[in-house]
């Protein structure tokens, strides 16, 4: 059975485990941008563009309250303001990732405001928001659900999550390659680049920790989403979830 959150190793609780994911960001956010972009090939520029492909016609009403959540070092939020042309807002736990994104936000001249929070107690009125972004961030949630309702509660109806994600690649040949790059080459790289062992070897393992992208459907519906819409990149290892309210 998967487990309710991500479960570092030796953490017994959920308060833990978001402490550990809390400390274990501040400890790379210095590296994290360099990281995200040599691990992934860059291709992670892709995959925030096409989620952004996906919202344009939500950014760019002049009225809709939008939020990305677990906005890190804010590379979601920055383009996502690119085509909303207006200041947005971002959200993140972890204090110096918010400090990453604050300087980016300041040296690209952008407007969009960030500030410090827990994504499964969010200091916002029930349906309040038309557009929660969350990019890599869902993984590390102590509790998937707990998140899940708490996206559910504050969005309005017609609202939107959308929830870009690692994943499965469903290719059994793919899957083995995949497999061999994230258990053995990305956590090397990862420790080489960041100083971080823990890292990089909790990323594959909260990733094979995480449900497939079919059943993280089922659980958004679980959690009260009306309509569920799934987009797989790249092989399936990433998939964005645009849950409707
Ligand atoms: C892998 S990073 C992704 C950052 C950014 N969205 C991106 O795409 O580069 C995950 C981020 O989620 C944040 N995070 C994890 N759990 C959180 C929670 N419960 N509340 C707020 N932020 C959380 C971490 O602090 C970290 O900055």
């Amino acid at each position: 059975m998967k487990p309710a959150g991500t479960t570092p190793a030796g953490v017994q609780s959920e308060e833990q485990a978001a402490r550990w994911v809390r400390e274990m960001f501040s400890g790379v956010a210095g590296r994290y941008d360099l990281l995200n972009h040599v691990l992934s090939f860059h291709i992670d520029k892709y995959w925030r563009w096409r989620t952004v492909s996906h919202l344009r016609h939500i950014l760019q009403r002049p009225d809709a309250q939008v939020l990305d959540l677990c906005c890190g070092t804010g590379d979601l939020l920055l383009a996502l303001e690119g085509a909303a042309g207006r200041r947005l807002y971002g959200s993140d736990f972890c204090h110096p990732m918010l400090t990453g994104a604050n300087e980016k936000i300041a040296k690209k001249h952008m407007r969009s405001v960030v500030f410090e929070g827990d994504a499964l107690r969010l200091p916002l009125r029930d349906a309040s928001i038309d557009l929660l972004t969350v990019a890599f961030g869902v993984r590390n949630f102590a509790n998937y659900r707990k998140g899940f309702v708490e996206m559910r509660r504050v969005l309005r109806p017609g609202g939107v999550a959308a929830i870009l994600e690692f994943s499965q690649p469903s290719n059994a040949a793919f899957a083995a390659l995949y497999r061999f790059y994230s258990n053995r080459v990305l956590p090397k790289i990862g420790a080489w680049l960041s100083g971080s062992r823990d890292a990089y070897t909790y990323l594959p393992e909260s990733v094979r920790k995480f449900p497939n992208a079919e059943d993280l459907g089922a659980i958004l519906h679980e959690c009260g989403f009306r309509h569920v819409e799934l987009h797989r990149m790249t092989f399936g290892t990433v998939a964005l979830h645009l849950a409707r309210v």
